[in-house]
């Protein structure tokens, strides 16, 4: 039984695939699935709707993909959809928090507004859903949560200071949540992707005084094409969903994972190269 978060694009998608053609039953999650069912609804009429809304099925592996409504940002919606699969299986295996976006802009482009509004997405977000999940997850002795980083939550990236703050936060908050739910068998993680070919680029979050006004306008645009040039032509989602696969698939997942050689070597390099050099490679790459 896996809960995907945002599960209708990109990485998720692509991993809710993946999972049910290996035989998951796998429920995602969207904020464009519509309808409402209350908490003391019957279970007839909870059963109802996740049939409904099953919009895949593997006759082969016997898995399937069963979409419902959620918005991290709202926790009535986290926990009717927790609620939902609750009340259907009993159980929540493994946890895939990987909803999330990215705002770019410089730093004193960026309002406090809109830095509030990435973390409350990418950061609360996550943790909403994994406290909805864990006292399930306890009572039933064991549990998986994946979190879906970034390798701009290990190395801070010029203009999407934000987003890499936000999955910095998330790093930080697994890290610590591994060491307090292994005695209850719970086991907790980080996959972190590089450059990948997603909607993510297109639903990008500009700031809005990231505009010919800003006097980073010329860095941010020139920054910011090269982010979109590389993530368009980055890897494959398909290849994150094979990483999200492995890491299921491991008896004791590490505590981060990176997906792909190169960003694997680029995250080597960061722990043994002096700081200076790093800050130096990015500043080439990004400034
Ligand atoms: N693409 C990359 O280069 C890259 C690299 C490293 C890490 N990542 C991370 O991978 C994860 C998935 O991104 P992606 O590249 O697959 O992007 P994507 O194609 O834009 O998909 C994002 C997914 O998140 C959902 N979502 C967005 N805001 C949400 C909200 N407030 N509540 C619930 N769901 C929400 C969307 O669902 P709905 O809009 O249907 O609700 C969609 O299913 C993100 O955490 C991202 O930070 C991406």
């Amino acid at each position: 039984m896996i809960l995907i978060t945002g599960a209708s694009a990109g990485i998720g998608r692509a991993t809710a695939n993946l999972l049910m053609e290996k035989g998951f039953c796998v429920y995602g999650t969207s904020r464009k699935v519509k309808g409402n069912i209350a908490p003391d609804a019957s279970s007839d009429d909870k059963n109802n709707f996740l049939k409904e809304n099953i919009i895949a099925s593997d006759k082969k592996s016997g898995g399937f993909i069963c979409m419902i409504p959620l918005d991290v940002t709202e926790e009535a919606t986290i926990a009717m959809a927790v609620d939902l699969v609750i009340s259907k299986e009993g159980r929540i295996d493994i946890l895939v928090s990987n909803a999330g976006n990215g705002i770019a802009g410089s730093i004193e482009d960026v309002s406090t507004e809109e830095a509030s509004m990435q973390f409350d997405i990418n950061f609360f977000g996550s943790l909403r859903v994994i406290k909805e999940v864990l006292p399930h997850m306890r009572r039933q002795g064991n549990g998986l949560i994946i979190a879906m980083s970034s390798v701009a939550g290990v190395i801070s990236i010029p203009y999407q200071a934000h987003y890499s703050a936000s999955k910095f936060a998330l790093e930080g908050l697994i890290e610590a949540l591994r060491h307090e739910v292994a005695s209850f068998g719970i086991k907790a993680c980080l996959v972190e992707p590089g450059d990948t070919r997603t909607e993510f680029t297109g639903r990008r979050t500009i700031a809005n005084a990231a505009d010919e006004n800003s006097p980073y306008y010329d860095r941010f645009t020139a920054s910011l094409s090269r982010m979109e040039k590389d993530e368009q032509n980055g890897a494959s989602p398909d290849v994150v969903a094979r990483t999200v696969y492995n890491v299921i698939k491991r008896k004791n997942p590490p505590v981060r994972v990176a997906v792909g050689f190169q960003y694997k070597l680029f995250l080597f390099l960061k722990k043994i190269l002096p700081s200076r050099l790093c800050a130096k490679v990015v500043g080439m790459l990004y400034s």
